[in-house]
């Protein structure tokens, strides 16, 4: 039994070309037959032909409107037109309606086989080309797939590595909390007071980044001051104040080789400065002084009078407006000021009352703090990960 090559339906009202083309064609093609285009139109419903041979004129709808509806409903189908001389305008106007080609009748033989066999190359070239369309999109689609499998590792790897570096710059600031040198929860107000002013002033991200770790760190120094004078509780002599002082210059040391606390060096260098030079320990002044560390210090001195002392109790709201006004200019950046004054009182409050962990993420662009990341060095296993994306 021969193997069936191709389908081919042959459609036409002449019951004597139907047979004609029918047995001229090669044994291995599977041809069926149509009188009408309506038949053609049902066989069309239940079977796949590789080529559709179809008259033009015949009684009922003609093949000119059959080769648009094989156009539109099986696209991969090729349309050869049979057309009577006379009909030539026609057949032009079938292969602008997408017929590959036409024959006229009477045909010879040849000519007809010549076409079916130019018709049947080329539709085994569509096939191909949408098989290979139906691969690449299948390969597209599992690589994206992958694609986003590994960004959501690679996001959550960068949350995992950004809530550790945060956990150990939070630890760092406890221990200078456990040793009493700063009251509880210090580190954290003044992280939040920072950075919503630090927003308010409009910083951008990697400058908030750097500010956070200069206020969690601000005072880290003060481990290399000795306890007899750090925990006094009398007023300091004039040189254990020089060795207090001392704690900016331990800071910036402790920081100095850690390359991803960087960021940390205005604050922790120059949060005793003074808007007016009067303060250490370089006598800085006005925009002398780094932004990260004018901001800071509006930061410190709010929770400092909003909080307990040994001394006395918690200062009001009201006062400490009236701290930070009555300084502005000689201790306190008056710019910095104006912006802690356009925030609302309730604002603050409830950032002081708020015990928050992190209130940084939501003010630091996600993709800051991804970048902050991998500039700190990412790990190979991230790097990996990278690489695999950008393959
Ligand atoms: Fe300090
Ligand atoms: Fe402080």
């Amino acid at each position: 039994m021969t193997k069936t090559t191709a389908s081919i339906l042959i459609v036409d009202d002449d019951e004597a070309i139907r047979g004609l083309l029918s047995a001229c064609l090669d044994p291995s093609y599977w041809c069926a037959t149509a009188a009408s285009v309506e038949e053609a139109t049902r066989l069309l419903e239940s079977n796949s032909f590789d080529l559709v041979l179809s008259d033009i004129t015949m009684p009922g709808t003609s093949g000119l409107d059959f080769c648009g509806h094989v156009q539109k409903t099986c696209p991969r189908t090729v349309v050869v037109m049979i057309s009577a001389m006379t009909d030539i305008q026609f057949a032009i106007e079938a292969m602008r309606e997408g017929a590959f080609d036409y024959v006229t009748k009477p045909f010879e033989l040849t000519r007809v086989k010549m076409a079916v066999d130019r018709a049947l190359r080329y539709q085994r070239a569509l096939e191909e080309k949408h098989r290979y369309e139906q691969e690449l999109e299948q390969r597209v689609r599992i690589r994206t797939a992958e694609l986003r499998s590994a960004n959501e590792d690679l996001n959550f790897m960068l949350d995992t590595l950004y809530r550790n570096y945060r956990a150990t710059l939070r630890g760092l600031a406890r221990t200078l909390e456990a040793r009493d040198i700063e009251t509880r929860g210090h580190s954290d107000r003044v992280v939040a007071y920072s950075m919503r002013l630090g927003k308010k002033m409009g910083l951008p991200s990697n400058d908030l980044l750097a500010l956070e770790q200069g206020a969690l760190l601000h005072d880290i120094g003060k481990i290399g001051v000795p306890d007899a004078i750090l925990l006094k509780p009398g007023s300091l002599t004039t040189d254990e104040w020089v060795k207090m002082r001392e704690h900016v210059a331990h800071g910036l040391r402790i920081i100095e080789d850690v390359e991803f606390l960087s960021g940390a060096r205005y604050v922790v260098g120059q949060h005793h400065e003074k808007y007016d030079g009067s303060g250490y320990p370089n006598k800085l002044r006005g925009d002398g002084i780094h932004i990260h560390a004018r901001i800071f210090a509006i930061a410190d001195a709010f929770d400092a009078i909003r909080s307990d002392r040994p001394y006395r109790a918690a200062q009001s709201y009201e006062k400490a407006r009236e701290e930070l006004i009555a300084h502005s200019g000689s201790h306190f950046d008056p710019r910095v000021v104006n912006a802690f004054m356009s925030i609302p009182e309730e604002e603050w409050e409830d950032i002081r009352c708020a015990q928050s962990e992190d209130s940084t993420e939501h003010i630091i662009d996600r993709s800051e703090i991804s970048s902050f990341i991998f500039s700190l060095g990412a790990p190979e296993q991230v790097t990996s990960k990278l690489h695999a994306l950008c393959a």
